[in-house]
């Protein structure tokens, strides 16, 4: 070994011992009889001096020492004079003795420092110099642990870890297939999976009872802060279960997880019916570390005259409590922020519920002082707090007023990244209209089994069906969904029909999947976790990026490798693939 400790490991304890490190070299002080030279590893920092009285030679050789070299260095720990009590080898020294150079380092492009003076694109691009970094450190760190607990976990439970194929057919989850085209069978495409969804319940039907897999899923869609084309799972399948089960083993797996990673216990998760998700907060992931939830004004504040109201299918609000000291300039912030074409409200109309018990709005031609305090007393306001309303056609005036909320708890400092929130969001519908296509599509995938008590509004009003379907919400981040599946053939076929399929389109996507219920599947159900959200969240981060190791830009690019990238006339000819050229 080069090295009998790490640079994290010496401390006061070792004064005295002959060591030997190896590692980077983080910066040098050169003062003139001294140079002193920070080295690094993964663990740590450890001080390292030269003495140009004591040793003159090896001195100047530090003295040539760049940023980023990797060096050896044997000597005697020491005990600092001047202790740097914020890093665990601070108290400590090493009075050199030898010192090998192991590699030069090209003079790095931003500095490797928690604060670095990189921008975005050259860190991604010189992404190996960014993950010597300690921020970047310790979330891969994280990961691996988050990782670690949850086989742990699942073991404990009996859970098997089953590897499942990349190269598979298009899975039914929504987004787009990458594809990969195979050269021994001409003109025909394997798809990446979005998730190994059909794959997990076929291991149901083989009798395994409960699967998981830490596994990486392919969806080629629109990139934010929150989502990448290549992304992890905590992918699960139990059999002979309830969505009362599934919800208890992953709520049990979630607080496993917060307590021996985070050491936070967190409550029970509270179940939240989608449409209540939807009338409270108007998102399908609500944030609930704070309240202000939504109160519809409709029987209050319409036929008083004021045509945006008159007009509007839904007028609603929140409380924003103790605001009204808001100034104007505040208020024409949060108006230009609802108007952003992002989020699209054409106004907002605000209630200020004054300290003396009267009310100033922003539509005080329209309602008078009486009408003002109908409002504030539905809303439960008190004096001193401020009303927020915006109006419109239902499903956008949610959308809009719930990225209000948002902006609002982030304004009043709700939204702590260290309190922890979670729920289960239940009883989604099964299906949603598409206006485009004009036909219903799985809210969660086909395979999603109805509620029992709903199973008759599938012939007569299927948007009103709902599904055994849950996601697992935490601050506001959709952390995972799944649900009970259809094991049950006619039931199936019924799904199919709803979802336009004929009969020879459905056995010629999911035939194999159909036909392996033939021969005795269990009732069955699962979830699946994005893991690259769950340690981010851990993390603090709404953005995954900085939780993967090498991940793609917004545009999909890795600019580290740069890819993706043409290839060569003779890979296209073997694919018998022809380029169309512009
Ligand atoms: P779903 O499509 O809801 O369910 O995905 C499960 C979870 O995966 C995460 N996720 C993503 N994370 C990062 N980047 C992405 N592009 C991305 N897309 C999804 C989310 C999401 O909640 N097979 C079903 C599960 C089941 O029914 O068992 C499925 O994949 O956190």
């Amino acid at each position: 070994m080069l090295r009998s400790h790490t640079c994290g490991a010496l401390n006061i304890q070792h004064i005295g011992e002959k060591v030997s490190l190896s590692g980077w070299v983080q910066k040098s002080r050169d003062l003139g009889g001294m140079t002193f030279i920070d080295l690094r590893d993964r663990y740590g920092i450890t001080q390292l001096v030269f003495n140009m009285e004591t040793n003159t030679e090896l001195c100047e050789q530090a003295r040539k020492l760049g940023r980023e070299f990797v060096i050896q260095a044997k000597g005697e720990v020491a005990e600092r004079s001047n202790k740097n009590m914020k890093i665990p080898t601070g108290e400590i020294e090493i009075i050199v003795e030898e010192l090998n150079v192991l590699n030069q380092s090209a003079v790095p492009p931003f500095t490797i420092e928690d604060e670095t003076d990189g921008g975005e694109e050259l860190r991604m691009k010189y992404r190996y110099l960014d993950l010597r970094r300690n921020p970047l450190r310790k979330n891969m760190e994280l990961r691996h642990r988050m990782s670690i607990e949850t086989r742990k976990y699942l073991d404990s439970q009996n859970f098997f870890e089953i590897e499942t194929p990349y190269l598979i057919k298009s899975t039914p989850e929504g987004a787009r297939d990458f594809v990969v085209p195979s050269r021994m069978n001409e003109n025909e495409f394997y798809a990446l999976p979005q998730s190994p969804q059909t794959f997990k319940q076929l291991l149901m039907v083989a009798g395994y009872d409960r699967y998981y897999q830490i596994v990486k899923c392919f969806r080629d869609e629109d990139l934010r802060a929150d989502r990448q084309p290549e992304f992890t799972q905590i992918d699960c399948e139990m059999s002979f279960v309830d969505q009362e089960d599934i919800l208890d083993t992953f709520e049990g797996m979630a607080k496993y997880l917060f307590k021996t990673v985070k050491g936070v216990e967190v409550e029970d998760f509270p179940r939240m019916p989608y449409s209540e998700a939807i009338k409270l907060y108007g998102s399908d992931k609500p944030d609930i570390r704070f309240g202000m939830q939504f109160v519809e004004l409709n029987d209050v504040a319409q036929n008083k005259g004021f045509k945006v109201f008159d007009d509007a299918e839904l007028v609603v609000g929140i409380n924003a409590e103790d605001c009204a000291t808001y100034t104007r300039k505040n208020l024409d912030k949060l108006t230009d922020f609802v108007k952003k074409p992002q989020i699209g409200a054409k106004g907002l109309v605000y209630v200020k519920c004054n300290e003396d018990g009267t009310f100033k709005s922003s539509v005080d031609k329209f309602f008078n002082q009486e009408a003002l305090k109908a409002w504030a007393e539905k809303m439960g306001a008190k004096a001193g707090d401020l009303l927020l309303v915006l109006s419109g056609e239902g499903d956008k005036v949610r959308k809009q007023l719930c990225e209000l909320r948002l902006e609002m708890g982030n304004q009043l400092g709700l939204r702590n990244p260290n309190v922890f929130k979670p729920l289960w969001v239940v009883d989604f519908p099964l299906l949603e209209w598409d206006e485009e296509t004009e036909r219903y599509h799985a809210m969660h995938h086909p395979f999603t089994s109805p509620k029992k008590e709903d199973i008759e509004l599938m012939e007569t009003d299927p948007g009103k069906v709902r599904a055994n379907a849950y996601d697992l919400v935490v601050n506001g981040v959709e952390i995972g969904g799944g649900s009970i599946r259809i094991f049950d053939k006619e039931l199936q076929a019924k799904m199919f029909k709803l979802l336009g399929f004929t009969q020879e389109e459905a056995q010629a996507q999911f035939g194999f999947l159909m036909n392996a219920f033939e021969y005795g599947a269990p009732p069955h159900g699962g979830i699946a976790l994005g893991f690259d959200r769950l340690v981010a969240l851990f993390g603090g981060s709404d953005s995954i990026r900085d939780f993967i190791a090498f991940p793609k830009n917004n545009a999909g690019r890795d600019q580290m490798i740069d890819s993706p990238s043409p290839i060569a006339e003779e890979q296209l000819d073997e694919l018998k693939l022809k380029l169309v050229k512009e």
